[in-house]
């Protein structure tokens, strides 16, 4: 896949062992954020989106241009203490320990139809999360999208029920 080019091996970030996937090659290149936006824009072709969520932190950067592409609402979902009104949060397991994500109450509306968006689908617990806050939300989930999957930690398993598109496959 040609948007491989643009993903830069960091071999031991952010510890020893993992081979990290470094995405801002990607960003700094307008050519390549324009072929990666349009390839994720391409996947929405014929459905319905209100609203696009991003996750904190790396899934803000096409997140945001996907919204602005459809013409639509970007709503953050973010880290514990950062969003000022009110919210609902979602736990989810790491190697060690837990951790949270939070979006503000008034972000989506009964029936809303959402795209949940991150850069990296790695085990699924991160987007598991979201897809609790959107259901408990009462959005619609039309698609979850992702820059690249890590397939070989099975994320898609934890949100099979969904709709899932990925860009880039390792
Ligand atoms: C990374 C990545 C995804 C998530 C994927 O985010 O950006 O959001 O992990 O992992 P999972 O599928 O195993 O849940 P991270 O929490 O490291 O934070 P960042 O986006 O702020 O760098
Ligand atoms: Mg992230």
């Amino acid at each position: 896949m040609s948007l491989k080019k643009y993903i830069r091996d960091i071999q031991g970030f952010p510890k020893e062992g993992i081979l990290f996937k470094d995405i801002t090659p990607l960003l700094i290149d307008p050519k390549g954020r324009a072929e990666c936006l349009k390839i994720l824009v391409d996947s929405l072709k014929g459905k319905q989106i209100d609203k696009v969520i991003g996750v904190e932190s790396r899934g803000f950067f096409f997140g945001i241009l996907i919204a602005q592409e459809l013409n639509v609402g970007f709503i953050p979902v973010r880290k514990p203490n950062k969003l000022p009104f009110d919210t609902i949060s979602a736990s989810y397991d790491l190697e060690y320990g837990t951790d949270t994500l939070e979006i503000h109450t008034d972000a989506i509306q009964k029936g809303d139809r959402i795209l949940i968006h991150d850069d990296v689908l790695a085990t699924g617990g991160t987007a598991q999360a979201v897809c609790e806050l959107v259901e408990r939300l009462g959005g619609e989930i039309v698609q979850l999208n992702f820059l690249m999957e890590i397939s070989f930690l099975k994320g898609r398993e934890k949100i099979k029920e969904y709709e899932i598109f990925t860009a880039i496959t390792y």
